[in-house]
């Protein structure tokens, strides 16, 4: 009897995470940015999860149960949602503000975040100096719905938002650095080609224990820890969790023909919303923003750092232009043998008297080229 009872538990927990997949992902598409109805009372999971117990023992209504978490589910999605839209409008009013100052096209001209799901949002924003666009989300707990919480729990994913922003080109040579944090570092150093191929991890006792620096060239690591962040990444409640440098490819390119934007891109944490750590974060905000000014403007490399950083890319993408140079011969080649092929293909078709005419002209070709090919050794 009990194994029955925890075999129809356990079988109901795999319907019970299916079903609340397969319906959230329903609602998200139904309905994209929710407007809650007032009535809504929001089921907390919990009680509906008691009803359905109570249900198996008494009489084992699989359907009642079904309905039940169902109900519990829908509820969720609301109450998930709606706790999810709250977080988001107070975490919007300060990039907003900061977007507003810096750039002159934020969002849509009318929203600054742009909602995807209830868990993440967009924001992008154009128009300023020294960069082309900003772009990035705000992702918060799936709160709506219970199998990716579960799986934010294991993964221990935290809220966060992620801001990529890509600089203009011409206006300061290019060069790679990165503070992460320690447990990231493994992952990024394996994962991202500019990371791998350019930097190496330096100590630096002044930052937090937590971070690790992936530096490039002194000179420049150097310059740009004196921007202030230095005392960013020395402060080991900071909320910034990673920052990234770069002005070569995240993944390994497998072509001559890459893009080569310089990108500098951070993820911040977002810590509670109380009014203190609204203002932490606003103030990490606006110093990113700096930073965009700082690398072009207060950076000034020196010549032999300038000459060292244009070398170490010559280098790694030479590999590049000798992959090119061989990719024409080898479909040149190729189509040579192909034309042959067919040829040889038609000759086979022809009458004997024909092919002993194509036979004389194919020698006479043939003697032909090898003389020009000789005639081009002696010149
Ligand atoms: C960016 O925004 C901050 C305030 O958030 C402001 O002080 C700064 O001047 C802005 N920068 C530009 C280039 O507009
Ligand atoms: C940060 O933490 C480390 C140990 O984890 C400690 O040695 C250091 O003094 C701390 N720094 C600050 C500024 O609190």
């Amino acid at each position: 009897m009990l194994r029955l009872f925890r075999l129809s538990l356990v079988t109901l927990s795999c319907v019970a995470l299916l079903a609340a997949k397969v319906i959230a992902d329903e609602l998200e598409d139904v309905v994209g940015e929710v407007t809650l109805p007032a009535a809504e009372t929001p089921v907390s999971p919990k009680s509906s999860q008691a009803v359905a117990v109570e249900l198996t023992f008494t009489n084992f209504k699989m359907e009642a149960m079904l309905v039940a978490l169902a109900i519990g589910l829908v509820a969720n999605y609301f109450y998930g949602s709606r706790t999810n839209t709250q977080l988001s409008k107070t975490w919007e009013k300060p990039i907003a503000e900061v977007l507003n100052a810096n750039f002159s096209l934020v969002g849509d001209g009318k929203r600054v975040l742009e909602w995807d799901s209830a868990a993440d949002m967009l924001l992008y924003a154009s128009g300023r100096r020294h960069c082309k666009f900003v772009q990035g989300h705000l992702m918060l707990k799936a709160r709506q719905d219970p199998v990716s919480l579960l799986n934010d729990l294991v993964a221990n994913n935290q809220e966060k938002l992620e801001m990529e922003i890509v600089l203009n080109e011409d206006e300061f040579v290019g060069f790679v650095f990165a503070a992460v944090q320690r447990k990231r570092a493994k992952a990024l150093n394996r994962d991202r080609y500019d990371i791998s191929t350019f930097t190496k991890i330096v100590a630096n006792d002044k930052i937090s224990p937590k971070l690790v620096l992936f530096s490039e060239n002194a000179d420049a690591t150097a310059q740009l820890l004196e921007s202030g962040l230095g005392d960013i990444l020395a402060d080991n409640n900071s909320l910034l969790e990673e920052l990234v440098i770069t002005d070569s490819p995240a993944e390994k390119p497998d072509s001559h023909e890459f893009k080569r934007d310089k990108k500098l891109s951070v993820v911040i944490r977002l810590p509670e919303a109380t009014n203190n750590n609204i203002a932490q974060f606003k103030e990490l905000l606006e110093f990113v923003f700096y930073l965009v000014d700082y690398i072009p403007e207060g950076i000034n490399l020196r010549p032999e750092s300038v000459r060292k950083l244009a070398k170490t890319r010559d280098e790694a993408f030479k590999e590049f232009s000798r992959m090119v140079e061989q990719d024409k011969q080898e479909a040149l080649a190729k189509a040579l043998s192909e034309k042959r092929r067919i040829e040889l293909e038609q000759v086979g078709k022809m009458s004997p008297e024909q092919r002993r005419k194509w036979e004389e002209k194919d020698r006479k070709k043939q003697l032909k080229k090898e003389q020009s090919k000789r005639v081009r050794r002696v010149k």
